[in-house]
């Protein structure tokens, strides 16, 4: 009996998974090795304690370019030209950098500029060229940014908007208070829904990325719904949580897509882009 054979006839008997043993621990361990490599780096070289920052893997910039592709029926390529526009705009970049260093908050928040998601945020802005975007949930301001910065390109190419945010706390949003950024930004404090209430002007493109309960979620997609325009475009930043978009979207007869990152370097295992249209 050869080795092979020998492995065949030991799976075929109640000892295969001792067998097995061996090989299995050294994947695992492998695995995760890597993540606690990962959470090593990340507790010495970063200040985040939520709202983590990060690069996305080569492979997920690919997934969410063509994420952007369908949902906005625009060719691939021109959702990685509105990729690398936002990633070459070095004043947007240099601002952060700066506005970080000085801000109340500089001992939790890192240096370093990484949109993640966001790119798909500024990417569909720029296809979809938004009247009036609403984003729930500021936190430094930093999807904030990434939103004011498509709409001032918009604007530039004749079609302007502007962004109503929405934040429970007086402090967020420090990044999105200066210009050109902050005028087209409209900062709200309160509780999103009476904020969402209190809405006067239809909403083309809806961002939850607030307080992430499930109940909190669907009570701002029911908020919202009567304040839409036609055809407006609702996304979810809970979507690997939370199934509240996809069946807001089945209710109201709307596609339903969404996109899982994967960040580069860091233990976080990411979050996702919802999307229903
Ligand atoms: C994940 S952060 C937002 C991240 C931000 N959109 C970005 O791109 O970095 C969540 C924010 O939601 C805010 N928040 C939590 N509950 C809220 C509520 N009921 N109404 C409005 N904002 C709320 C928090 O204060 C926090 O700043």
């Amino acid at each position: 009996m050869d080795a092979t054979q020998l492995r065949r006839a030991i799976a075929r008997t109640p000892l295969a998974p001792v067998a097995a043993f061996p090989k299995r621990l050294a994947r695992v361990a492998r695995h995760d090795a890597k993540v606690l490599r990962a959470s090593a780096r990340w507790l010495v070289t970063s200040r985040e304690h939520h709202n983590y920052t990060y690069e996305l893997t080569k492979l997920s910039r690919h997934h969410l370019t063509w994420f952007v592709s369908v949902v906005c029926d625009i060719p691939v390529q021109q959702v990685r030209g509105y990729v690398a526009e936002i990633e070459s705009d070095d004043v947007l970049r240099h601002h952060i950098e700066q506005a970080t260093a000085t801000a109340a908050r500089r001992g939790l928040a890192d240096k370093n500029v990484r949109y993640a998601r966001r790119v798909g945020w500024y990417a569909i802005v720029r296809a979809t060229r938004p009247a009036h975007v609403v984003e729930t949930g500021v936190d430094k301001g930093l999807g904030t940014c990434v939103l004011a910065s498509a709409l001032l390109r918009n604007a530039q190419e004749g079609h302007p908007g502007r962004v109503t945010s929405l934040d429970i706390n007086p402090e967020a949003g420090y990044l999105a208070r200066v210009a050109p950024w902050s005028e087209v930004v409209d900062l709200v404090i309160g509780d999103s829904i009476a904020s969402i209430g209190a809405l006067d002007r239809p909403v083309d493109l809806f961002l939850h990325d607030s307080d992430h309960s499930r109940a909190h979620e669907k009570r701002e997609f029911d908020a919202v719904e009567p304040k839409l325009a036609p055809g407006a475009i609702l996304l979810t930043d809970n979507v690997t949580s939370t199934n509240v978009l996809a069946e807001h979207a089945e209710r109201t007869g709307r596609r339903f897509l969404a996109y899982r990152e994967s960040p580069a370097n860091h233990w976080y295992p990411g979050d996702g882009i919802g999307v229903a249209w």
